[in-house]
């Protein structure tokens, strides 16, 4: 098992490796004085890993309560974190209380952004079940729900008190889902990391999980640390974002957030070209993952707008310039059809 700490608003670690998933009671015991917990899962996942959790919390002496709700993004909207919110003051959770979300970043989201509000803070669990929530979503503490006008526009900075992922989880993924979190994972190779650019390059899918897993988040625990609040650094976290962004409203979600990243980080790629532009493309065929869209410059603008990013008139695009070296470049919107043109 491999350690990661992150010393944020809040210190915590990020447990990653085989047969975590039966320790989730003992380590949620080792936080302190908490007595009842909701498990928060969707689904698909639930009837996998909610036995499994749930027996772990009751042996190590928590009273648990159960919230699952259907599966797909377009569930992480405000009724559903109502009735979780709901479900939590009927159920009587406690400020010393905790909520564990078991899942993908849907779920951590959801989970995150409600336990976050309710009775103005209380701690979580996340328990990563997705390559994607693994790398990404369940570390750093940004948690949010959609609105109909886009994408996470509802949330807050709050971060977990404590990451546990079992690798074994991710086993049971459907490999399209392991794909999407790839694009993750490339973009951390591209973002900071030339070593884990070219392991991708010469593994491909196969590999090594829980190496990958933990540099991914070492990665990112330095940015978290660096830049809490995303005014800075952290921003680059959001290399192919602005476009796949776009992509994914477009399509009303059908398109997942995996494949819209890497057809953003393609577009983006193509629009500033770089050495490195063609490895970046071979790397995410090479996954399976898609350069392509059929979408017109005219259909992603519009969602590109949107963009919660975007400060006043202005974008902040990241930009590969070589495998391991990506800028900051403040666009004005006006130039982003252009920038769309050149990497459709
Ligand atoms: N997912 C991007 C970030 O955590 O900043």
């Amino acid at each position: 098992m491999n350690t990661v700490t992150v010393r944020a608003s809040r210190q915590y670690d990020i447990l990653i490796g085989s047969g975590l998933l039966p320790t989730l009671g003992a380590e949620a015991k080792k936080l302190g004085n908490a007595r009842k917990i909701c498990l928060v899962s969707e689904s698909t996942v639930y009837p996998l890993f909610g036995k499994t959790a749930e027996d772990s919390l009751k042996a190590a002496g928590f009273s648990v309560v159960s919230y699952v709700f259907p599966a797909g993004e377009e569930r992480k909207n405000g009724t559903v974190f109502l009735d979780l919110l709901n479900f939590l003051a009927e159920n009587k959770l406690t400020r010393s209380d905790m909520v564990v979300a078991l899942g993908g970043g849907v779920v951590g989201d959801l989970a995150g952004f409600a336990a976050a509000c309710f009775l103005r803070g209380i701690r979580f669990i996340q328990v990563p079940t997705t390559l994607l929530a693994a790398v990404d979503s369940s570390v750093g503490g940004k948690t949010a729900i959609d609105l109909p006008a886009g994408k996470n526009l509802a949330g807050a900075f709050c971060q977990p008190s404590l990451v546990l992922c079992d690798t074994d989880t991710l086993r049971s993924l459907p490999e399209e889902i392991f794909r999407d979190g790839c694009a993750e994972v490339i973009k951390y190779g591209v973002l900071y990391d030339k070593a884990l650019f070219s392991h991708l390059e010469e593994k491909g899918l196969a590999f090594d999980r829980e190496t990958v897993i933990t540099r991914c988040v070492e990665l990112k625990r330095d940015v978290v640390m660096e830049d809490e609040f995303d005014t800075g650094a952290r921003m680059k976290l959001n290399l192919g974002h602005t476009f796949g962004h776009g992509i994914e409203a477009k399509s009303r979600f059908s398109v997942s957030h995996g494949k819209a990243v890497a057809t953003g980080l393609a577009i983006v790629t193509r629009a500033y070209p770089c050495a490195d532009t063609p490895r970046i493309l071979s790397l995410l065929e090479k996954f399976g993952l898609p350069t392509k869209t059929d979408y017109t410059v005219d259909d992603l603008y519009a969602y590109t707008l949107s963009d919660k990013k975007r400060t006043g008139g202005t974008v902040n695009l990241i930009v590969p310039r070589a495998i391991g070296s990506c800028d900051i470049v403040p666009t004005p919107v006006e130039s982003l059809k252009s920038i769309l043109q050149a990497g459709l």
